[in-house]
């Protein structure tokens, strides 16, 4: 039997809601009929932004949206995507499929969306193809409130008030898509664009993040912070989940139980990569100032046959609601360093939370991974210890069950779960220290490696309760079945 130890009274640090956040790029149809339908559509809207999809995702309670991009970001001119519609620019998205961006959805369309969904704003800035001065004139059109240009702008745009505005990226993979540059010089420039992104609002705090590495990229790492690092809240972090190679990267949908074990060994090297990103950063910030901000992680496969290669539309099965739940947790474990995260990509890209065709909508399994999650926002992350067996697989040993937990301030214990063996079913006992437990509640997702929702049968995947536990006065038995997220709550 694998066994947990649960310190009940020995919280670690916050656990900040935004490690639960998305992404959402003007990328085939994540926002242009995924979020945004216009004002005119007949799918029931309110102000163009659609209500099926601002329901689901209040459910998930999303705490922060990263947008325009993404490469698009640094080919995105603001000034574009404001004032009257029949009057906006239109433009190529280069990057992606090359159809036309006519910019109907702009800064004040997203920022009426992170209303509704009741989410943060977090903004990510054009460096590469962009200048000092449009940065900066953008962020005073969002947040000032004295008399300037560019509140005036604002206002004769329909805005009178300055809006909230928490986070702010200058640039994105500026290595890559975003410019080409080597760290030194991104450094330099990070170093000059943020001084103009001033804070109007001292009590609206704009955290500012910069460009980080990809993947093993450690020598972008130690560059940016020890030549940019006091300039910085945060430094973002990008780690997709590719099966195979990129050229070939395998199947959404159709994959062998080797393809999915391959699968859970790459998502895993997330615990490798963010730990020897966070030694890097903890060498020049020993407080952990700096919060590491992955704002782009999930899996990515070959595009679904028949759509646009530049759309980048990918099913959603089990799967990808297990690579959810194992990065959730080393999140959560890494909370120290670990300030943000955003999968890509919300809705119709990469791994969706949703995915929408015409008037229909459904729910992924990832959503419902994130569902199971929801319960830690905000807590306290608690030290455990998981003594787990590893499972054996053709492709080499996988770690056994895998967990965080966290403590809210009402006093329960969230416990997450995870049991990526396609096979095999344990059965875990849960040693609860420093609190008697009164009651215990819990929900599960499981199925079959490739089990998914499709717009014929939407509710195949769901969360569900969970009871197959027996609990005592200090702890509890569980069993996770195969291919499982358990998420358990202890009174
Ligand atoms: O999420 C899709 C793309 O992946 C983003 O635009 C880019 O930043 C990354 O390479």
């Amino acid at each position: 039997m694998d066994r947990l130890i649960l310190h009940a009274d020995l919280p670690k640090g916050r656990i900040r809601k935004g490690i639960q956040g998305q992404f959402s790029e003007h990328l085939g149809r994540c926002i242009y009929g995924g979020l945004y339908v216009g004002e005119q559509s007949e799918i029931p809207n309110v102000n163009g932004i659609r209500q099926d999809v601002v329901q689901a995702l209040r459910e998930i309670r999303i705490p922060v949206l990263r947008w325009p991009g993404g490469c698009f970001a640094d080919e995105y001119h603001w000034k574009d995507g404001i004032g009257p519609k029949e009057t906006r620019k239109k433009m190529i998205n280069t990057h992606w499929g090359g159809v036309t961006e006519d910019n109907s959805f702009g800064t004040h369309e997203f920022m009426e969306l992170c209303r509704q969904l009741g989410c943060d704003a977090y903004i990510c800035g054009n460096v590469g193809s962009g200048t000092v001065q449009e940065m900066s004139e953008w962020v005073e059109y969002m947040t000032s409130d004295a008399i300037s240009p560019m509140t005036e702008l604002r206002k004769q745009n329909g805005r009178q008030e300055p809006w909230r505005l928490p986070f702010f990226g200058v640039g994105n993979e500026s290595w890559g898509c975003g410019g080409n540059m080597t760290p030194e010089y991104y450094a330099n420039e990070y170093r000059r664009y943020q001084t103009f992104v001033r804070q109007y609002r001292p009590e609206e705090k704009i955290y500012k993040i910069a460009c980080g590495p990809s993947d093993f990229n450690y020598e972008w790492t130690e560059v940016l912070m020890r030549n940019a690092g006091r300039y910085m809240d945060g430094l973002s972090l990008h780690y997709y989940t590719v099966p195979h190679e990129w050229s070939k990267k395998g199947s959404a949908l159709d994959f062998t139980a080797e393809d999915y074990y391959t699968t859970i060994q790459k998502t895993l090297r997330m615990e490798e990569i963010i730990t020897r990103h966070s030694a890097i950063m903890d060498q020049y910030d020993p407080e952990k100032r700096v919060g590491l901000i992955v704002d782009e992680w999930g899996t990515w496969y070959d595009v679904e046959e028949g759509t646009n290669p530049g759309f980048l539309y990918q099913q959603n099965t089990m799967r990808d609601a297990i690579v959810a739940g194992l990065n959730l947790n080393i999140f959560n474990r890494h909370c120290d360093r670990v300030h943000m995260a955003n999968i890509a990509q919300m809705i119709n890209v990469l791994q969706a939370m949703i995915l929408t065709e015409g008037p229909a909508m459904i729910k992924t399994p990832s959503y419902y991974a994130f569902k199971l999650f929801c319960g830690h926002q905000e807590n306290q992350l608690l030290e455990s210890h998981m003594l787990s067996l590893p499972h054996h697989t053709a492709q080499g040993d996988l770690p056994g069950l895998q967990e965080s937990a966290s403590l809210a301030a009402d006093g329960t214990v969230h416990v997450t779960i995870v049991n990526p063996a396609l096979d095999e079913a344990r059965e875990v006992k849960i040693d609860v220290l420093g609190k008697a437990v009164q009651a215990v509640g819990g929900e599960i997702l499981t199925g079959a490696m490739d089990d998914h929702n499709s717009f014929d049968r939407p509710d195949a995947v769901a969360d569900r309760p969970y009871t197959d536990f027996a609990t005592a006065q200090d702890g509890l038995t569980a069993k996770i079945p195969p291919c499982s997220i358990v998420h358990l709550t202890i009174r």
